[in-house]
């Protein structure tokens, strides 16, 4: 980038660069030629670590406030306790701060952004801007065309989370069962182990070669976390403050890619080959006419993926198969969206 242009850029901080999400970040910074003045990482600084971001090391410390505060866009992918330590003070003295957190999604003051959908939501008097859960995202994007045109009242949903969506301690803990179920099958001579439940730290349950019906923790009610995040999020991306919404969220032993059966009930009647063209339409979809993603095929690319639309059982529901990268659309790339809409209104200089 030529120098005058690199003055004007922005003054890029990313907390959690680091991180899987925080990696593709950086990739993406890159990949879509964002300008950036300067580069400040930042990881939990228990170890000495760096980052490489155009050819070149840039160390990753802990964060600072005077650090920080030299910033002018800043990405906080690191955990909810550090977004919400330090994102506020940062927004209120100016910088734009975009959080992947769940800390201020639900707060009223916050907009909660997916560019596709709510980009309207953005103000430039409000500098802390969330982006909203994994799982939620390609649900939101994939079925806010059929929203617009025939307003859904209810969603029943059941996902099939990828492993990656709890962060790397739980992939490397996926890795390592993995292996070992791999050693057991060659250790007694190719008959099949009966497979034994083992310990987990990272999950609630050992996930290789299993599925669990628990993400987050249990409410009263015996709802998870994952699962009202998704409902209220949801609400709130739609401006839907009556819409109902089931979920069961299920951890499968997927590397990356969010997966989601869902069925939409429509306030008015669509048939579905009008549906299939809404979706055909829809910006950030690709709609698969034929056939059905996966999140084997699909996942390290961009759009949400959705596919097997039919009609459900009851008057007016529509079924529908929605896939999409939970590190990128559910997080970083939609983040640096919400930084592009930024300096395409002129707001972040
Ligand atoms: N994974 C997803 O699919 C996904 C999707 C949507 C939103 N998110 C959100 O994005 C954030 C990051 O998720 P992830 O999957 O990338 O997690 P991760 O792989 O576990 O990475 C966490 C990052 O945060 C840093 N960190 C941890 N504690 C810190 C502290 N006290 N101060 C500063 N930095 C600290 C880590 O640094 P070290 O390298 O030093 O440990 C690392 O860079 C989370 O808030 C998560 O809820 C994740």
């Amino acid at each position: 980038m030529p120098r005058a242009e690199r003055r004007s850029a922005p003054a890029v901080g990313i907390v959690g660069a680091t991180g899987m999400v925080g990696q593709e970040l950086l990739a993406l910074l890159e990949r879509r030629r964002f300008p950036v003045g300067s580069l400040a990482a930042f990881s939990s600084g228990s170890f000495r670590k760096s980052v490489r971001f155009r050819g070149r090391a840039c160390a990753a410390p802990a964060p600072t406030t005077a650090a920080l505060r030299r910033c002018s866009l800043i990405f906080f992918v690191s955990a909810d306790e550090v977004s919400r330590r330090l994102a506020p003070a940062l927004a209120d003295s100016g910088a734009w701060v975009i959080d992947d957190s769940s800390a201020f999604r639900l707060d009223p003051k916050v907009p909660l952004v997916i560019p596709e959908v709510n980009a309207s939501a953005l103000r430039p008097d409000r500098r802390l801007v969330a982006g909203p859960n994994c799982t939620m995202t390609g649900l939101a994007v994939a079925g806010f065309a059929l929203h617009e045109a025939a307003e859904v009242r209810e969603v029943r949903l059941a996902s099939y989370q990828a492993v990656s969506g709890a962060g790397r301690a739980a992939l490397l803990e996926f890795f390592d069962q993995a292996a070992r179920q791999r050693a057991e099958l060659r250790l007694r001579g190719g008959k099949a182990p009966v497979p034994r439940a083992r310990k987990a730290s990272a999950l609630p349950r050992a996930i290789a070669g299993n599925v669990v019906p628990q993400v987050g923790s249990f409410d009263d009610a015996g709802e998870s976390s994952e699962e009202r995040k998704v409902a209220a999020e949801l609400r709130k991306i739609w401006s839907a403050p009556g819409l109902r919404v089931s979920v069961t969220a299920v951890r499968v032993p997927v590397v990356r890619g969010h997966s989601l059966a869902a069925w939409l009930t429509l306030r008015r009647r669509l048939a579905p080959a009008a549906a299939a063209k809404l979706l055909a339409n829809a910006p950030g979809l690709r709609f698969f006419r034929d056939g059905y993603p996966t999140p084997l095929e699909t996942a390290g690319s961009d759009p949400v993926y959705a596919g097997r639309l039919r009609p459900g059982a009851a008057a007016g529901e529509l079924a529908l198969w929605i896939v999409s990268d939970n590190l990128l659309k559910g997080a970083a790339l939609n983040s640096v969206q919400i930084a592009e809409e930024l300096l395409r209104r002129r707001w972040l200089s």
